[in-house]
């Protein structure tokens, strides 16, 4: 399992980037970029070098535990896949190459590719003293436009980018990183009823052009859940002194919400494991736990009597894959 926390190499190369950065014009920065994320507005406000960095303070970390909790689930379903190249779509900062490149140590060759010149500056920026990422290749242009060009990879990732672009646009690009996708593709979104529907109606578009999902779901069928409910988990991480500074906040830790599927070439062989959909309730009678098994929904409940099944089950976490 790869820790949800920014690697050290990371860690150094933003504080690197930091020294000099007021704190108090990141928060500004950081709280406008947030609020603009809030409103359904994209990433087109970041323009200047320091936006860029207020937003790899405030949000980069939060959205690394996501991908790296995606990857963690992916990897217990799958630990033999050992991609060897990687396309990470509206890649920003490069969240998402740094949580592959620590998730899959087989990962020779990343390709980046986004339209906004700050964050291209910013991730390149980054990688300069990484032994494994200081070669990567960046595409600065259009998602669609910049992907038609683009050689295909074992491992496909858009994290947090398809809520920035129209219906019909995000269909199109669906497929056309579904092209590219030689082994897996993952996608990521804020854990909100409308990341799950951009990830439910992207999954359902693609189990139609032959995906098989990986996870979380353990079937290709209809996700079975009815509104007002919606398929999320959450992933707790640390926060730095400088990011409880930008938000103001003072938990030292903060629980990203988000939303993802992984959908692969070839369908998971042998029996698959059921997928805790909430943090199971634990009384001293009984586990209260609302699993998405591969047959739809089931709540489970395990008495206490049945000692080991019980003892197990208080093991499971939100999120977990549980037999
Ligand atoms: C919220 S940021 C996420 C960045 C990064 N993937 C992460 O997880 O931290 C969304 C990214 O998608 C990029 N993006 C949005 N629409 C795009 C498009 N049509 N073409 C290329 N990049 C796009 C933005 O420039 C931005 O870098």
């Amino acid at each position: 399992m790869t820790s949800p926390d920014l690697p050290a190499e990371l860690k150094a190369a933003l504080d690197g980037k930091l020294r000099g950065f007021s704190r108090s014009d990141a928060a500004g920065r950081a709280a406008t970029i947030s609020k603009t994320y809030r409103d359904g507005g994209g990433s087109g406000g970041i323009r200047s070098e320091n936006d860029a960095l207020a937003y790899a303070l405030a949000r980069m970390p939060a959205t690394y535990a996501a991908v790296t909790a995606s990857l963690n689930a992916l990897v217990e379903i799958r630990p033999d896949f050992a991609p060897t190249s990687l396309l990470d779509i509206g890649a920003g900062p490069g969240t998402a190459t740094w949580a592959a490149a620590e998730a899959f140590p087989s990962l020779q060759r990343f390709a980046l590719l986004d339209a906004n010149d700050a964050l291209r500056a910013l991730a390149l920026g980054l990688v300069t003293g990484s032994f494994r990422l200081r070669d990567v290749s960046y595409e600065r242009g259009e998602a669609r436009a910049a992907l038609a060009r683009a050689d295909t990879a074992d491992l496909v990732v858009a994290s947090y980018m398809i809520g920035e672009i129209s219906d019909g646009e995000r269909r199109a690009l669906a497929e056309l990183m579904w092209e590219k996708t030689r082994d897996t593709l993952l996608v990521v979104e804020p854990g909100t009823p409308a990341g799950y529907a951009r990830i439910i109606a992207l999954r359902e578009q693609l189990i139609a052009k032959g995906a098989h999902v990986a996870a979380p779901c353990p079937h290709d069928g209809k996700c079975p859940l009815q509104a007002p409910d919606w398929c999320h988990f959450t992933q707790r991480l640390q926060r730095s002194r400088a990011h409880k500074q930008i938000k103001g906040a003072e938990l030292p830790f903060e629980d990203e919400k988000f939303a993802y599927v992984a959908l692969t070439r070839t369908a998971v062989e042998g029996r698959r494991a059921s997928r805790a959909l909430a943090q199971p309730a634990v009384s001293k009678v009984e586990i209260t736990a609302k699993l998405c098994t591969p047959a739809g929904l089931a709540i489970a409940t395990i008495p206490r009597r049945a000692k080991a099944e019980y003892a197990s089950a208080r093991r499971w976490r939100w999120g977990d894959a549980v037999d």
